[in-house]
């Protein structure tokens, strides 16, 4: 049985200008040890499927539509508060975008991570002083025993990022769900977090959420990976799937958009022009039609549903498979890419 599924999930947004759709139908599955990578644009609704999970988007505006997000037997869009509050650090934690939200300035460092030790593993004051000042030292905070004493504002950004991770993994969640844990670390810890991420996972089977910017990191850790636009999931698949073979557009501009890992020369890049649609005036047609490189007349009336492409592949596109393979290839060309 999944450790998590998410189906049909829409967090809608009602606002002074109308309903921001930021998750439009999104549905995914996660066994324990798997990792799932979320990738996308800024704004596609990334971090507000993760908060739908934690149930943490502010209500009002946010309203749960349609949708269910199954965990442990139950649906935690019909949770208690009460019961929301038991599970979030204990069987689902989350490490945030931003440090400072998930940090009270009033209370030490050290405070809050013990805290959430003893909440949620029953041990000592001592066991659980222990056991912070070792989060600490593996997240690679210097001098834990001092550092743990300190408030968050005199922590640097990075070290913010990393306690904040610290608290994350303390508590051996059943689900972790990391937002751009690594954006603010140099490339030695950022390494390190990654690591560490992995141990805990192979050791207590966590199922990992991993949202990041950073395909190079979404390569490296996810078995499956979910590309995001405009709140909806355009296209799923394995993870070698999505960067060997990607089947819709969207994912195969992200990716040729960046620099490749895996070619020496010079490779010209092809950036993404224009931005994403509002999320609450949608485009007729694909979402992604005044953007598409690969775009026909089509595309400006139909809206394309997610569907499987190949086995276990699924993208959201009105194109066959061979008309995006041969299109793949002709822009390819034309950029110089080898294939
Ligand atoms: N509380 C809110 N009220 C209204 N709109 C919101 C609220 N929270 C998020 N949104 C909107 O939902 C959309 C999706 O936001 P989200 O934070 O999920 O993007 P993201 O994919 O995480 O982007 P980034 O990569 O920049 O972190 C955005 O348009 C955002 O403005
Ligand atoms: S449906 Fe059309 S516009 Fe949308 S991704 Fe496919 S080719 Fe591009
Ligand atoms: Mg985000």
């Amino acid at each position: 049985m999944a450790m998590l599924e998410v189906n049909n999930l829409k967090t809608h947004f009602r606002t002074q200008d109308g309903v921001v759709k930021a998750v439009d139908g999104v549905s995914f599955s996660l066994e324990a040890g798997e990792t799932l990578g979320i990738v996308g644009e800024s704004g596609s609704g990334k971090s507000v499927t993760a908060l739908s999970i934690m149930q943490l988007n502010p209500k009002p505006p946010a309203e749960y539509p349609e949708g269910e997000i199954i965990f442990d037997g139950q649906d935690l869009l019909k949770t208690s508060d009460k019961r929301m509050q038991a599970i979030r650090g204990n069987d689902i934690a989350m490490i945030f975008q931003d440090p400072m939200t998930s940090l009270n300035p009033v209370f030490t460092v050290g405070n809050q991570i013990r805290e959430a030790i003893r909440i949620h593993q029953n041990l000592s004051k001592s066991e659980a002083q222990e056991k912070t000042v070792q989060v600490l030292r593996d997240v690679g905070i210097a001098n834990p025993e001092r550092r743990a004493k300190e408030y968050p504002h005199q922590f640097s950004g990075g070290m913010r990022q990393r306690a904040m991770i610290a608290m994350g993994l303390s508590c051996n969640p059943k689900v972790l769900i990391a937002d751009e844990p690594t954006t603010a670390l140099d490339v030695t810890i950022q390494a390190q977090i990654l690591e560490l991420m992995v141990d805990l996972q192979e050791k207590y089977g966590t199922a990992i959420i991993m949202i990041t910017h950073d395909l190079g990191v979404v390569s490296q850790l996810a078995d499956k990976v979910m590309v995001m636009y405009a709140g909806r999931a355009v296209e799923q698949a394995t993870t070698d799937e999505v960067f060997y073979d990607p089947l819709m557009p969207y994912s195969w501009s992200l990716l040729r958009s960046l620099p490749r890992l895996d070619t020496a020369g010079e490779v010209r890049l092809l950036p993404i022009e224009g931005t994403p649609p509002s999320l609450i005036f949608l485009p007729k047609g694909c979402n992604f039609s005044p953007r598409c490189p690969f775009v026909k007349d089509e595309c400006h009336e139909i809206d394309p549903a997610l569907e499987e492409k190949k086995p276990g592949h699924a993208a959201a596109c009105i194109l066959s498979v061979e008309e995006i393979e041969k299109n793949k290839h002709r822009v390819d060309e034309e950029l110089g890419v080898e294939t």
